[in-house]
Parts: structure tokens; C-alpha cells; sequence
């Protein structure tokens, strides 16, 4: 519940990047020992991860608040259950890494979601090429190989999950496997960071083009996850959504240049601060918001999809007209009925949203169904006069630690039902 009309004022300290430590989580079982991961987010996708690894044979554990252990060392299984996976559509990033430890895996398909119906047959073509032979059933992908091996893969799209499976599936393979075409977000190259630290040998990650060099062996390690920049760029929108100035300590600035100058020019002013040995991201949107007059979401390094719709709710009250083009998933415009419900103007033109400025939100009852849009309709909340009511805030759940308690320390009217 939400009662919003008031600017966010405060600081808060940004989570761990669920988008990092999925991935690296994967890659743990390429490890046949223990790893130790600091700042890993504890989120309904992580500990979704986290039984499913332990299904497999890895004991992992807490040591204390935030160092997530994983022991790989008797990670003998290969059938990931529906239980959990079927929750979580990223479980399909273990392909690569179940398969490079014990050589077969057995996942459940992964369904489509509200956002698209997310194929998966780029990384089915990618494994084939690697020597995997896999059969899809109807609900259940097996896969098995009799060694992986190296091979130069050309990506028709930076697909991130595609680029990640094949980079766990290269770091033991046989050989050397090149990928051209490579996605180039910030997560592939933590999860190379952390797969360097272990031994593997992979360059160029954060470019198009990514070679991994196969070794025989990785080694236990510890890394510390990297901030999350959808979650600070959640809370910077928040700021400018309510005309509030905030400060958000630890979020990784570097890697948010697209979104910046976005919000820039919409009028926030965005500075940084240190603060004995931490940096924070400085909001400052007490001015007017401006409207944005086109804008694509694109592949890192553009503008991410994963801002999209809250950036959509901040521009229902912006002065000005806006137009948003969703270029990578071609069903992310759910949360346009909810935001209609507050009053909104929105109408969507041959797959672009127009929005049209009204001059505030009514607070309503309003239905969550994926995790950023509904994290979208919790900023919708902040704008509005009244209450407003997210309901199915499991959806936000699986990407924030707890929005509540982060909101709250932003000085927001804000609380679980
Ligand atoms: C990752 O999803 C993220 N998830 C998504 O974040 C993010 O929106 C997306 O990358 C784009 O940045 C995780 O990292 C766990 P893709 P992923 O493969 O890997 C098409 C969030 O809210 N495609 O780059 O699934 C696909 O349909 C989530 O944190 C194929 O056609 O994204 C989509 O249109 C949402 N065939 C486009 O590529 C394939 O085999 C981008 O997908 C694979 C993908």
C-alpha cells in the first residue's frame, strides 16, 4: 500500500544485481569446490537458484548476513525439477554449466512470460555446434554431450542469456570458442570477471566479440556480486517521479550512462558523492519533469528495456507529449491498462506507447504481473494523491530484496498489506 503526493527525500543503499549473480550462480557449478559470493541478492529468484543447486548436489549456505556459500564439489546431478525451475525461466542458464560439469542436463522448457514469449532457440543452435545433442519434449529439454567443444558462434542478436550459456558451456570445452555478435551488458562481463578470478581464460567480455580459451580445471574462488542498475535506476526514477532529491549509495554509475542522460534531459539534476569509501548516485529533481520525445529501448549500451515501463509511468505527468519504442520484447506495454486506471494518457501507435501529460495519478487498486512493471506501478503509487494498492508484489519480490524497506528509507508513505 502506497500513499504517495509527497517528494522522496533520503538515501538507501543499492542491492546486489539479480541479473549478475544468476549467471555466476550457474557458473559455481563449474567449480569443483567451493565458491563465496558477497552482496548476492536475497531475492525469490536467487533462492530459487539456490534450491536448485542443491537439488543437484552443491551444498550451499549463508556464512553470515551477506556471504553466500556454494561447495560444488559433489555437483554430480543433472535434472533440474520443475518445482522450482518452472519458476524461473532464467534456470535455463544452467544449461551450459550442468552440461560442462557432468556432461547431460535435463531442464524443464522454460515458458514464455507476460513480457514475450522468450525462445530459446539460439541457445538450443549455439550447444548444437558445441557437440550437444539435445531433444526437446514437450515440456522438458534434455541435453547431453560426449565432451564439449569449441567453436566459433555468429549471434543473429546480443542475446544476453544465449551469450552467457555459451560462455559456461566454453570455459571447460575443448578448445577455443570465439562468439561474434557477443551481448555486451555489464552482467556478461561480471560473469567473466568471476570465471577469470576461478581460472578460466575468457577475453573481450563487454564486446561484441568474446573468446574463451578451454581449460581443463576452475579453482574456488570468492567475487562480490556488482550493484544492481535496474534497481538503482528504479530508485533514481522514483526521485524524479515525485520531484525528490535522493541519494543512492553503491549504484553503479558507470554503467548507467544511456539512462542518465535520459533523466537529464527531463530536467533531474545527477551529480556524485563519496562518503567515507562509498559513492553514491546524487538525484536531484525538484524542478519541473520534462517530457522525452522519442526514445528506443535498445541493447546495453542503450537505454535497457528492463527501465522502460517505470520511465513510461514518470512520463504520465511530465509536460509534453512522449513517445517510447520497446525494441527487445515485444509485449512489454502491460502495465498501459493499469496506468489508464490512474488516469493516464496512453495510447500505443504501431507498437509505439504515446503518452500524453495529465496533471497527476489517482491512486487506485492496481494488478502487478511481472516484476518491473509492477515495481512500475509501485513509482505510479509515489505520483498519485491518494492510496494506491499493489497487489501480486510476489512479481516485485523476485527482483527487490525488499522495495519497502528501500522506499521507506527514501521517506516514502509505504507499506506490505
Ligand atoms: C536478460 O533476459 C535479462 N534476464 C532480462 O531481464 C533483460 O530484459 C534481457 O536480458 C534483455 O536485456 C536475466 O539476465 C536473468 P535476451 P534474456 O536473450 O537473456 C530474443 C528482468 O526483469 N531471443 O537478450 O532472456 C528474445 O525473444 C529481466 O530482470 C530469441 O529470439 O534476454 C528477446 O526478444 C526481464 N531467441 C531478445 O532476444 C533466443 O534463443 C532479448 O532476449 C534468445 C532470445
Amino acid at each position: 500500500m502506497v500513499c504517495g503526493g509527497r517528494p522522496l527525500y533520503g538515501e538507501t543503499r543499492i542491492q546486489g544485481s539479480k541479473n549478475a549473480a544468476l549467471p555466476i550462480l550457474a557458473a559455481t557449478v563449474l567449480v569443483k569446490g567451493k565458491t563465496r559470493l558477497y552482496r548476492c541478492p536475497k531475492i525469490l529468484d536467487i533462492i530459487y537458484m539456490l534450491h536448485i543447486l542443491r537439488e543437484i548436489g552443491c551444498t550451499v549456505f549463508w556464512e553470515d548476513e551477506d556471504v553466500l556459500v556454494i561447495d560444488a564439489a559433489d555437483c554430480d546431478g543433472y535434472e533440474i525439477a520443475e518445482q522450482y525451475a518452472g519458476k524461473m525461466r532464467s534456470s535455463i542458464i544452467l544449461l551450459g554449466s550442468v552440461l560442462g560439469r557432468n556432461g547431460r542436463v535435463q531442464v524443464p522448457y522454460p515458458g514464455g512470460c507476460i513480457i514475450g514469449k522468450r525462445p530459446i532457440d539460439m541457445h538450443i543452435a549455439a550447444l548444437q555446434t558445441m557437440n550437444v545433442h539435445i531433444e526437446t519434449h514437450e515440456k522438458t529439454l534434455s541435453a547431453q554431450t560426449s565432451g564439449l567443444t569449441g567453436a566459433t558462434l555468429d549471434l543473429a542478436l546480443p542475446s544476453v542469456g544465449t551469450t552467457e550459456n555459451i560462455i559456461l558451456a566454453a570455459v571447460t570445452a575443448r578448445g577455443r570458442t570465439r562468439i561474434n555478435g557477443a551481448a555486451r551488458e555489464p552482467e556478461i562481463a561480471a560473469l567473466c570477471d568471476y570465471l577469470n578470478h576461478a581460472g578460466a581464460r575468457i577475453t573481450g567480455a563487454g564486446t561484441e566479440t568474446i573468446e574463451i580459451n578451454g581449460v581443463r580445471r576452475l579453482q574456488q574462488t570468492t567475487y562480490e556480486i556488482p550493484a544492481d542498475r535496474i534497481v538503482a535506476g528504479t530508485y533514481s526514477l522514483a526521485t524524479v517521479a515525485t520531484r525528490g532529491s535522493t541519494i543512492l549509495y553503491d549504484a553503479p554509475i558507470h554503467q548507467m550512462d544511456a539512462f542518465i542522460k535520459i533523466i537529464q534531459s527531463m530536467g533531474a539534476r545527477v551529480s556524485r558523492i563519496r562518503h567515507a569509501d562509498r559513492i553514491g548516485l546524487v538525484i536531484d529533481a525538484e524542478q519541473a519533469v520534462h517530457a522525452v520525445e522519442y526514445l528506443e529501448t535498445k541493447e546495453y549500451p542503450g537505454f535497457p528495456t528492463d527501465l522502460q515501463s517505470q520511465l513510461m509511468t514518470v512520463l504520465t505527468t511530465a509536460d509534453g507529449t512522449s513517445r517510447i519504442l520497446e525494441t527487445i520484447f515485444e509485449e512489454r506495454y502491460k502495465i498501459v491498462g493499469e496506468l489508464q486506471k490512474m488516469g493516464a494518457h496512453i495510447t500505443i501507435q504501431d507498437r509505439e506507447a504515446v503518452i500524453e501529460s495529465v496533471p497527476r495519478l489517482q491512486g487506485t487498486t492496481l494488478q502487478a504481473s511481472e516484476l518491473r512493471g509492477g515495481a512500475a506501478l509501485v513509482i505510479a503509487g509515489l505520483m498519485a494523491q491518494q492510496t494506491t494498492i499493489v497487489e501480486n508484489a510476489h512479481f516485485i519480490k523476485r527482483g527487490h530484496e525488499d522495495i519497502v524497506k528501500d522506499l521507506k528509507e527514501l521517506s516514502a508513505s509505504i507499506k506490505y498489506l
